[in-house]
């Protein structure tokens, strides 16, 4: 089970999430927008279109539409850490997005409901699912591999309280701040998607220290699941 793309996009918010991608899929050219760079070049007579899009849903949106839209990608995965709002999620479990929810979306029709739109909850593409948990299972410790929603919002979650509420709300297993916007974006432009994130901190009190001292090592984790699936 391969990909089969005319062109891959991939995206993550930090340096640090994606500078080995680019290195280990040796992305050597590069296009400047967006004040960002686009790393492109050929993997196994793949596509690839790496970008680090900044932090949050509207740099994580414009990145998106940038690979789709002049790019031409048509699959997009994006790829970094997570706080966990589950407690079976632990630091450096990897989490695959069955659908993705803007948290902070609030019109006042329910948590997450984006108004006059058909859908708020943008579902995962499922070949690309599949073939994240093969390459997954044969990759991560036992235990270490998780499939639900994933919720996303312009905020850093440093609270149980607000944790709980997630959970409860949403039924997620992470929080970030990119996912979400992402799979939207996907979802307006009919393109496949996937988010993968792996657990930095458990979006608690301690959550920014946490994050600070775990982020590297989390990312190991999703970087060797991408190359597992585009390698
Ligand atoms: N990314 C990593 N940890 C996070 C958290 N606790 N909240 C939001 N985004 C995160």
């Amino acid at each position: 089970m391969t990909l089969a793309y005319k062109r891959i996009g991939i995206i993550a918010a930090l340096d640090e999430e994606l500078a080995d991608i680019v290195e280990k899929l040796q992305l050597n050219e590069a296009e400047e927008a967006l004040h960002t760079l686009f790393h492109f070049g050929t993997v196994h007579e793949q596509q690839v279109v790496a970008v680090k899009c900044g932090v949050g849903k509207v740099n994580a949106a414009a990145a998106t539409q940038h690979l789709i839209e002049k790019f031409g990608c048509d699959c997009v995965i994006n790829v970094g850490v997570a706080g966990s709002t589950n407690d079976d999620v632990r630091k450096n479990h990897v989490v695959l997005s069955t659908d993705l929810h803007e948290h902070d979306m609030d019109c006042l029709e329910g948590p997450g409901v984006i108004s006059r739109m058909d859908t708020s909850v943008f579902l995962s593409d499922k070949t690309l699912l599949d073939l994240a948990k093969l390459k997954g299972k044969a990759l991560l410790p036992e235990g270490f591999l998780h499939v639900g929603p994933i919720v996303s919002g312009d905020q850093f979650v440093s609270s149980k309280e607000k944790t709980m509420w997630l959970s409860e709300t949403f039924g997620s297993l992470c929080t970030e701040m990119e996912g979400a916007a992402i799979a939207h974006v996907c979802y307006l432009n009919s393109v496949p998607f996937l988010v993968i994130r792996s657990i930095s901190d458990m979006a608690d009190e301690d959550a920014l220290d946490s994050f600070e001292s775990s982020k590297d090592e989390a990312v190991d984790y999703t970087t060797a699941l991408l190359l597992a699936m585009i390698g």
